[in-house]
């Protein structure tokens, strides 16, 4: 099986997937609920799979009480930097999304920016119960992750490790990533987002009209309440 705590830590190590700002429209979906400007000191937010530290950098600024995880230990040293760089508190640390460190009710918010779609599907499923565990009730999870629809799946040749979840992209965007795997709507509603009610699913893509490119990724960005 493909060890991809290993995988990501390389690429760190050689200074790629180094986020320093927020996910593209991450700030206006945040804005659009929670407000812009206002005082959201009382919320803590996590971010599962926090990479460089740029989504945990917009929400420090945004004064959440702000907490990152990653299982790479390069990427979390290089967040830690950007936060204290810029005199923002954060609490990042090394661990597993399969198993959260964190206490039952604790979290306001809990943000997947496309770290999740990294295990098979029996991992996701055991890191959303996990994330439901650490959400308060009415807590919101927010996730980005890639649909099955994509067309990447198609042209980067990959191998197959089970229904929608593979490795060994031949072509980018998913060369050298590992395991990967991709969801359709049915399978967010009613399997990833049981247990909460959801607030919108939305899609995003690289619907190029010039010039004619591949629409290669397309991205559910869904958000729910726990129940
Ligand atoms: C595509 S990057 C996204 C980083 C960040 N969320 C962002 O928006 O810039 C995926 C991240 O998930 C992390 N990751 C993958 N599997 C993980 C796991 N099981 N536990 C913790 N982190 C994991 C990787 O190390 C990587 O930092």
């Amino acid at each position: 099986m493909v060890n991809n705590q290993v995988i990501w830590e390389q690429l760190y190590q050689l200074g790629r997937q180094q986020n320093k700002y927020p996910y593209g429209d991450l700030p206006s979906y945040i804005f659009s609920l929670y407000g812009k400007g206002s005082d959201k000191s009382g919320l803590k937010v996590l971010e599962v799979g926090s990479g460089g530290g740029g989504n945990l950098w917009f929400f420090a600024r945004e004064s959440f009480q702000t907490f990152g995880l990653d299982f790479s230990p390069s990427a979390v040293e290089n967040s830690r930097e950007l936060l204290a760089k810029n005199q923002l508190p954060a609490e990042i640390i090394v661990g597993d999304f399969r198993q959260l460190p964190y206490a039952d009710n604790f979290f306001d918010l809990v943000l997947d920016r496309n770290s999740l779609y990294c295990v098979t599907k029996a991992d996701l499923l055991q890191s959303v119960t996990e994330i439901k565990r650490v959400l308060k009730p009415g807590g919101r999870f927010l996730s980005y992750m890639y649909s099955a629809d994509s067309e990447c799946i198609q042209y980067g040749k990959p191998q197959k490790i089970e229904e929608n979840t593979y490795t060994d992209f031949k072509t980018r965007p998913f060369k050298g990533a590992g395991i990967t795997h991709f969801v359709t709507k049915q399978e967010l509603l009613e399997e990833i987002y049981r247990g909460f009610k959801v607030e919108y699913i939305r899609q995003t893509s690289n619907d190029f009209i010039y010039p004619k490119k591949y629409n290669d990724i397309i991205i559910f960005v869904t958000s729910g309440i726990k129940k």
